[in-house]
């Protein structure tokens, strides 16, 4: 179960304040839940948790049986944006800080598709070449460049070294049911093909194909992942000021619409970089539409208390933090006893490690309260997949809840087409001269 602290926005706002956007979230809430919003047709994600059977995690298992009867011990994951974060964050957030092999029995994952580095697919290729390796590709839309050029290479690459009949046993493809230069290829190589649901768009797909599949194959539980997922899904769907979501879509529209236009995602755990990542582009295109939006930011505590620190102290006061606080840690690490006490430490000897983390949360929250930043505290207990599920989903119905606040479609993102229709026109892809011949002008 996930708890909101809303003390840290008290000294901000007063009690009518915050009543009153419990009452427009409570809006927000019905607005999503009716499916009568903008982009309704893409809120198959809201009650998608209860709705997974065994039959479809034994789909996921079943990839995982058969990978590992082939003793596979690497898996190429490719995807962009929502074909790829979700995953990225669970297996970062589950695993070991320094070594993917200490951290579980599943197989080696890495991503790749997320970016155009030359470097970065030519370093993937040294890494994968001792190993024995599968690939499970990602596009809903089957067309994106990134993941298209990254598969187009590793395909070629697992076609040399296993012959084409094998590749069609080592790739998965996970895209659109009937769309796609992705379906068609998928279809003619024979390649298992698992389904993203139109009804469903890429940053709200975790709960799907497109992340458990590689979250199962890194060797973490999905069924209590799920389960968690579902525990949310009940509790954040009723229509009461004390539903979590409802919550934090309240005091993040309140804060910014009294200035606070940057919402800063703070842990205190390396672990969680990825997380955030997530929850960047999460709250990122659903929101930032129409000339308004929260710009998401995050910060890694407290390795930025010594970069970002100062901004958040004493920089343009137009900052509120969303403290993502992890109740326990897994380990037990205390702080030696030293009998000569030159570094004067010896008041913490016998202390644990997180006790020194806790205080130094308090103590920032308390500082930056000051310093005239609003905080809201997310309260997890653990970092397990149990409660990595409920995270995931509480965010995401936060998130349709405050698009809604907002007055946007959280669930499109028209943006994200300019930057594409630019490169295609530079690359020299058919259709694209005009707007080839205009920006060449200009560069
Ligand atoms: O959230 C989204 O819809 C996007 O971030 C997409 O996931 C991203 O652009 C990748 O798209 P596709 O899966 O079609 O390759």
């Amino acid at each position: 179960m996930i708890t909101i602290d809303k003390s840290g926005c008290k000294p901000f706002a007063n009690e009518q304040q915050i009543n009153s956007y419990m009452d427009k979230a409570l809006k927000g809430f019905d607005t999503l839940e009716s499916g009568s919003g903008a982009g309704n047709d893409f809120i198959g994600w809201n009650h998608l948790p209860s709705t997974i059977t065994k039959e479809v995690m034994d789909e996921y298992k079943d990839v995982v049986s058969r990978w590992q009867a082939m003793n596979i011990d690497t898996v190429v994951v490719i995807g962009i944006g929502g074909s790829y974060l979700g995953a990225k964050a669970a297996i970062s957030a589950l695993g070991h800080n320094f070594t993917a092999k200490l951290s579980n029995k599943g197989m080696h994952i890495l991503f790749a598709g997320s970016n155009m580095s030359e470097d970065y697919l030519a370093e993937l290729t040294d890494v994968i070449e001792d190993r024995n390796t599968a690939c499970v590709v990602i596009s809903k839309s089957g067309t994106t460049t990134e993941p298209a050029v990254a598969f187009r290479i590793v395909k070629q690459y697992i076609e040399q070294k296993y012959g084409m009949e094998e590749s069609a046993e080592r790739i998965v493809a996970v895209t659109d049911r009937n769309r796609g230069a992705l379906k068609s290829l998928a279809t003619a190589q024979g390649y298992t093909t698992f389904v993203i649901e139109d009804n469903i768009g890429g940053r709200y797909s975790v709960l799907t194909p497109v992340g458990l599949l590689a979250i199962a194959l890194a060797g973490y539980d999905i069924d209590a992942m799920v389960r968690g997922a579902q525990e949310a899904e009940k509790v954040c769907s009723e229509r009461s000021e004390s539903n979590p979501s409802i919550q934090y879509a309240a005091l993040r529209n309140m804060l910014y619409d009294a200035g606070y236009k940057t919402e800063i995602l703070v842990n205190y755990n390396p672990r969680l970089l990825y997380v955030s990542e997530w929850w960047k582009q999460l709250f990122g295109e659903s929101e930032g539409k129409d000339g308004k939006g929260i710009f998401p930011a995050s910060v890694t505590n407290t390795t930025d208390l010594h970069s970002m620190g100062q901004y958040i102290q004493e920089g343009e006061r137009t900052l509120f933090e969303t403290v993502l606080h992890v109740a326990s840690c897994r380990r037990e690490m205390l702080i030696p006893f030293d009998k000569d006490n030159l570094d004067n430490l010896n008041y913490l000897a016998g202390r644990r490690v997180e006790e020194c983390n806790e205080a130094a949360m308090n103590a920032t929250i308390i500082a930056h309260i000051d310093g005239g930043v609003p905080q809201i505290k997310v309260e997890i207990p653990s970092m397990d997949e149990f409660n990595l599920g409920w995270l995931f989903y509480f965010f995401e119905k936060a998130c349709g809840i405050s698009g809604y606040v907002l007055g946007v479609n959280p669930f499109n993102q028209p943006g994200v087409e300019a930057y594409k229709k630019n490169m295609f026109a530079l690359l020299g892809k058919p259709g694209y001269e005009e707007l080839a011949a205009e920006l060449k002008k200009r560069l």
